[in-house]
């Protein structure tokens, strides 16, 4: 067994590290308060490789491993988590299926452009009653022989006011049950969709959240992706692997906050000496960092069982769950590390504390995780 990093990926997450320090942190605040999307950062993060790291060079990707991916996922969190749901999206949501059941036209047309952030994309599964049960879809793709006519409102959308292509899951055959789901790929500009209001939002607060319609869209049947009735299976999948990147995040939050903690511990003196020196906040510290370390191991774990190709259903929903709980944990601790200065933006802690919440709902909330998990372990 060998825990340790190659030179690659090292360097790679050192390149991470220099690009969240120089160009995410100064302005992250601001970001934050002022709802804004990181626009200018998410291009110089394309143009790093980041937005298509595990695509096939030939399609405009970097063709690197998954580990490498959650190292990067993990130094950006540590700073900016807005940016990071980005990078998230984007590979794992969208890259990802693209390449992994598109056909080679659709590769040609839209993946190239993804994988080199040209433009970015968003998954729309969720819908106002239809969030964790993904089943229940209320859109509808009704097929007109050579296109689609979609219908419906997609809620929560990460990317939703800035990307140019959206992989739309609707029901197309409400008898069949989750067999009658398809992906579509829309596109911004589609004749009948509209992007709904952003999202006012507790965390996150960088990234861009919308509600989507789509009134008679017109979508070429061309645009489906995978056979007639592959979308619910296509989400699944797809979602596996997100989950991987989203526990990168929780990861790099959790770890983020921790760093801030030890250093703030070293400075800040009372009763005569560093806070570290108490017991009381050094006990956080260990605690902190023990449980950093487990969700790391549950992080790298699932990533390398998927650069492995084996199962990874499992080892990401666990991963995801862990992560997440260390995240809200470990922020939460941080701040009261800080004491009063916690509560104060300048320190950053609050906001990793907001940005952690979300990463024990989205793809999947945690008692999502545990049904997968535990669905997982009964089977045998
Ligand atoms: N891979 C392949 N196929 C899978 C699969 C997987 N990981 N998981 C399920 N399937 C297949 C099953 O095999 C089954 O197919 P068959 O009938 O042919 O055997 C089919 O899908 C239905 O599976 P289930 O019966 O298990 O489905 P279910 O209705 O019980 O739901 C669930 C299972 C795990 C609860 C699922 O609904 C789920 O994951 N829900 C959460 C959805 C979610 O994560 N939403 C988040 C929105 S996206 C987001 O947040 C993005 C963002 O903006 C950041």
């Amino acid at each position: 067994m060998d825990f340790s990093l190659t030179e690659e990926q090292l360097m790679i997450q050192q390149a991470a590290r220099d690009f969240a320090l120089t160009e995410l942190l100064p302005e992250v605040i601001e970001r934050d308060e002022a709802q804004r999307f990181p626009k200018e950062e998410v291009k110089k993060m394309g143009e790093l490789g980041f937005l298509g790291m595990m695509v096939d060079s030939k399609y405009g990707g970097s063709s690197l491993d998954t580990i490498s991916y959650v190292l990067v996922m993990e130094e950006l969190s540590k700073i900016d988590a807005s940016a990071s749901v980005v990078v998230s999206v984007n590979n794992s949501l969208v890259c990802w299926g693209l390449e992994a059941y598109g056909t080679e036209a659709q590769k040609e047309k839209y993946l190239t452009r993804l994988a080199t952030g040209e433009i970015i994309g968003a998954f729309c599964l969720s819908e106002p009653e239809a969030g964790s049960d993904a089943t229940s879809q209320k859109t509808t793709a009704i097929d007109k022989g050579d296109h689609y006519i979609l219908n419906g409102t997609k809620n929560w959308i990460t990317n939703g006011g800035t990307a140019e292509v959206y992989l739309v899951i609707a029901q197309t055959d409400r008898e069949k049950g989750h067999k009658g789901i398809n992906v579509l790929i829309v596109e911004k500009g589609m004749e009948g969709f509209e992007i709904g209001p952003k999202e006012n939002k507790l965390g996150i607060r960088g990234s861009d959240t919308h509600s989507l319609n789509f009134n008679d869209v017109k979508v070429p049947k061309e645009n489906r992706i995978g056979e007639d009735g592959f979308g619910f299976k296509f989400a699944m999948k797809t979602l596996a692997g997100g989950r991987i990147g989203i526990a990168a995040q929780a990861l790099g939050i959790a770890a983020g906050a921790y760093e801030l903690a030890k250093k703030y511990s070293k400075e800040r003196k009372s009763f005569g000496t560093e806070i570290a020196n108490h017991q009381a906040i050094a006990f956080k510290l260990a605690d902190m960092h023990t449980q950093i370390e487990a969700a790391r191991h549950l992080v790298y774990k699932a990533a390398w069982d998927k650069d492995q190709g084996k199962d990874y259903d499992l080892s990401g929903a666990m991963a995801k769950l862990y992560a997440s709980q260390v995240a809200m944990d470990t922020t939460i601790e941080a701040v009261q590390v800080h004491g009063g200065n916690g509560f104060v933006k300048e320190y950053h802690v609050e906001r990793l504390m907001r940005d952690a919440k979300i990463t024990q709902i989205y793809e999947g909330t945690s008692e999502i995780q545990k049904i997968v998990i535990s669905r997982s372990i009964l089977r045998d």
